[in-house]
């Protein structure tokens, strides 16, 4: 009999320790924040050892650049699309 167990460490896997933050939690509030500041305030804490810091870096360079869910098809701007009418 073979047992298949479901691996929940990639959700519960902990980024902060000093906060306890999962990466779960960086990476929903990471598409609003330009930078690791703005991901601790989001989320009301702040660094305190600091290890985590190049953590949350590479989870907001793993984000999609602002605007990348625009219609990639488009060939103008929709301000200049209206304009055109
Ligand atoms: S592990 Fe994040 S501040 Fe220490």
């Amino acid at each position: 009999m073979q047992v298949t167990r479901t691996c929940k460490a990639a959700t519960a896997m902990y980024v902060c320790i000093c906060n306890a933050l999962r990466e779960r939690d960086v990476r929903r509030v990471a598409p609003d924040c330009g930078n690791a500041a703005q991901v601790y305030r989001a989320l009301n804490c702040a660094t305190r050892c600091g290890r985590c810091v190049p953590t949350v870096r590479a989870i907001l360079v793993e984000q999609p650049a602002p605007h990348a869910n625009l219609d990639a098809t488009a060939t103008q701007p929709a301000a200049f699309a209206i304009a055109a009418e």
